[in-house]
């Protein structure tokens, strides 16, 4: 992605320090910062230093890899203990629990210390470079769909910053922008978080792709207006059935979207579709502290003596869902079964 003029990965690793974007301070701060410990590794993610199904993902592979080179002598136990600690920092995101598990995976299938280190740190690098190159492969495929003209609209971030690079739903944006199309965004602003309004706009900004923040509740009323070609968001964890979890709100807009005959499209890399899981009904949602809600940027809006629920994620059931753009190409949510996984 773009910042500044510059290109970046969300996340990256040198030696054995993980570097990343603050993305709690964008859009008014720029800052990279560096992880040398398990405990910020996990706080990174829980705190949603870093966020977005496969960007923790990666922040998982990589923290993993960096506390297995601090073993003495990595053994399964306390590889196994790591993952599942980390796994804890947030519950929704598959990618998270698939990077982790690659890792452990690969590391456990050698014997040798030095090679089961060198192993950890070549499959983290590995799993990360590969998440990216998905997220441009969906990034082209998705293109394919967009047409010169077309008005989108996405819900939450799930561009370049929720990922290692391109982002899901934002990459078919990216593609077809370089490919000279002529498309407007409509960016939900994403309460209670504001992802949409913080990270969506900063990066279609930074990329030169037209754009306006619309607040959650105005997307009905440009859907109904027919002002709006196509719904594009991410997903967090794709059940086997193709029911989707997204950013809390995702339901609503493809419900309306839906009723106005608008496509809905879901991309996501294969990485974030969870085989062991029927349906949306058994994706864990993570329910996030009040204070996100009470608070618009740290400022408290809500009479004190009330409280505020904060489930951060819904679920959408398939047959809202239009196709789900895969780096594999683009699938009606009935068909994952044709989906092949590495
Ligand atoms: O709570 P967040 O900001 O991690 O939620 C992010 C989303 O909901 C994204 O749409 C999803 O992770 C897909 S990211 C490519």
């Amino acid at each position: 992605m773009i910042i500044n003029g510059k290109q970046y990965q969300t996340i990256w690793m040198e030696g054995n320090t993980i570097h990343t974007i603050e993305q709690n301070k964008l859009p008014e701060e720029f800052e990279i910062i560096t992880i040398d410990t398990l405990e910020d590794v996990a706080k990174s993610i829980s705190t949603m230093i870093i966020r977005g199904a496969p960007a923790i993902g990666a922040m998982g592979a990589f923290g993993l890899a960096q506390a297995i080179q601090k073993m003495e002598v990595p053994n399964k136990v306390d590889i196994t203990n790591v993952r599942d600690f980390l796994f804890e920092s947030r519950p929704t995101a598959y990618d998270l629990q698939h990077g982790l598990d690659f890792v452990v995976n690969e590391t456990l299938s050698r014997s040798e210390p030095a090679i089961m280190k060198k192993t950890a740190m070549e499959s983290a690098q590995s799993y990360v470079d590969a998440s990216a190159e998905a997220c441009r492969k969906i990034g082209e495929y998705g293109n394919t769909i967009v047409q010169d003209g077309d008005k989108l609209l996405t819900h939450c971030n799930a561009g370049a910053l929720a990922t290692v690079d391109y982002g899901t739903a934002l990459a078919p944006m990216r593609i077809a922008h370089e490919n000279g199309k002529n498309i407007f965004i409509f960016v939900d602003e994403t309460r209670p978080r504001l992802q949409g309004a913080k990270l969506t706009a900063f990066e279609l900004h930074e990329e030169g792709i037209p754009h306006a923040v619309i607040a959650d509740n105005a997307a009905g009323f440009f859907m109904a207006r027919g002002d709006v070609d196509m719904v594009i968001t991410g997903t967090d964890r794709v059940a086997s059935n193709g029911d989707v979890a997204n950013k809390i709100g995702t339901y609503e807009k493809a419900v309306v979207a839906h009723e106005n005959g608008i496509p809905v499209y879901i991309a996501a890399p294969i990485s974030t579709i969870d085989f062991t899981c029927p349906t949306g009904k058994d994706i864990p949602i993570e329910v996030r502290d009040e204070n996100e809600v009470l608070d618009v940027n740290g400022l408290r809006v809500v009479s004190q003596g009330s409280g505020a629920l904060n489930p951060a994620f819904d679920v959408t059931p398939a047959k809202y869902i239009t196709g789900i753009i895969t780096e594999q190409g683009i699938f009606n949510p009935s068909e994952l079964d044709k989906i092949f996984r590495l």
